[in-house]
């Protein structure tokens, strides 16, 4: 039985990733997330194996990727019932291959050592209690397989220090709740269209084509993101660190622990600027504003 809070993240969750698969450009930029060079293996690695993409998403973009890419089966999991709607009508066309899971990570209904590869983006911080949900997730990758996860670290970056401040107002100031409630593409170019007009009653674009470009910086998949940061519902504020992480992997019996990193493309928005940082986490400029960054980390459990 889920918890009061549970349900709420899940409803919250299920608006967006809603918006995402109703979204043909978000949807396939989300897939082509899922790349064997990513995760440091060769092409075709995926081919065969038995998958768990735990907290899946209501849309299952990774799922979606990991069936394109040939693995044998695609166990998707996620809090409940209610989501399975949207991913059934993604996943449908691979048949039995996807299998649609009402659980929680904190409590997986798998028998252990069942699965090659494990993905877990984004969810243990949402969870009461992300140790577990770690334990849970090691638990059921099979030896000579590979468990993938990523978690928010610690929030001593300019960015995430601010969207903590920001986390706060939005619980606390009525105004600003309603700001971030209603932030979408529509009511972004109504402010866009608003603000560029009356810079043009002033003086002439400053440099050809300048309100175009500016335009191109704010589109739906940004306000999904920037909704996704004050509205979601976290038991953990950005609070984990690399070498904790890395501890939990080693403490499991894991090896070959790596943290990646990729390069995201196909941000038709303001963070394809920012891009160069998500791939190149430790340099100064990406520390500065993001501090410890997204971790994205994988171990491999030893065969026996
Ligand atoms: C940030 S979203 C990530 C979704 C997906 N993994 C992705 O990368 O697009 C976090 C997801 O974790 C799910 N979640 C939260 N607590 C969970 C739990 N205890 N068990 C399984 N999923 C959970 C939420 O419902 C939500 O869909």
């Amino acid at each position: 039985m889920e918890s009061s809070f549970e349900i709420r993240t899940r409803t919250v969750f299920d608006q967006y990733q809603r918006d995402q698969e109703n979204d043909p450009h978000i949807f396939d930029r989300l897939v082509s997330l899922i790349e064997e060079e990513y995760f440091g293996l060769a092409a075709g690695s995926f081919r065969g194996l038995d998958v768990l993409d735990a907290g899946c998403g209501s849309n299952a973009n990774a799922s979606y990727a990991f069936l394109e890419k040939g693995a044998h089966s695609v166990v998707s999991l996620e809090l409940g019932n209610d989501w399975m709607d949207c991913a059934r009508k993604r996943l449908s066309r691979f048949g039995p291959r996807s299998q649609l899971v009402a659980g929680s990570v904190l409590d997986l209904p798998f028998d252990e050592k069942r699965f090659d590869f494990v993905h877990c983006a984004g969810v243990l911080p949402h969870t009461s209690d992300p140790k577990t949900g770690f334990e849970e997730l090691a638990r059921v990758t099979r030896p000579g397989g590979s468990f993938f996860l990523t978690i928010m670290g610690t929030a001593n970056g300019v960015i995430y220090r601010c969207i903590n401040h920001l986390r706060e107002l939005y619980q606390n100031d009525e105004q600003f709740r309603s700001a971030i409630d209603n932030l979408n593409g529509s009511t972004t170019r109504e402010a866009i269209d608003w603000l560029l007009n009356a810079k043009e009653n002033e003086e002439e674009e400053y440099m050809p084509g300048e309100n175009a470009f500016f335009r191109s910086l704010f589109d739906d998949d940004l306000f999904v993101t920037i909704r996704d940061r004050f509205q979601a519902p976290t038991y953990h504020e950005f609070s984990f660190t690399e070498e904790q992480i890395r501890d939990w992997f080693v403490e499991c019996g894991f090896d070959n622990i790596r943290r990646i990193s990729r390069y995201t493309r196909n941000f038709h928005n303001l963070r394809r600027f920012l891009a160069p940082m998500y791939r190149h986490y430790d340099h100064p400029l990406a520390r500065f504003w993001f501090g410890d960054g997204c971790i994205q980390m994988i171990g491999n459990k030893p065969s026996t």
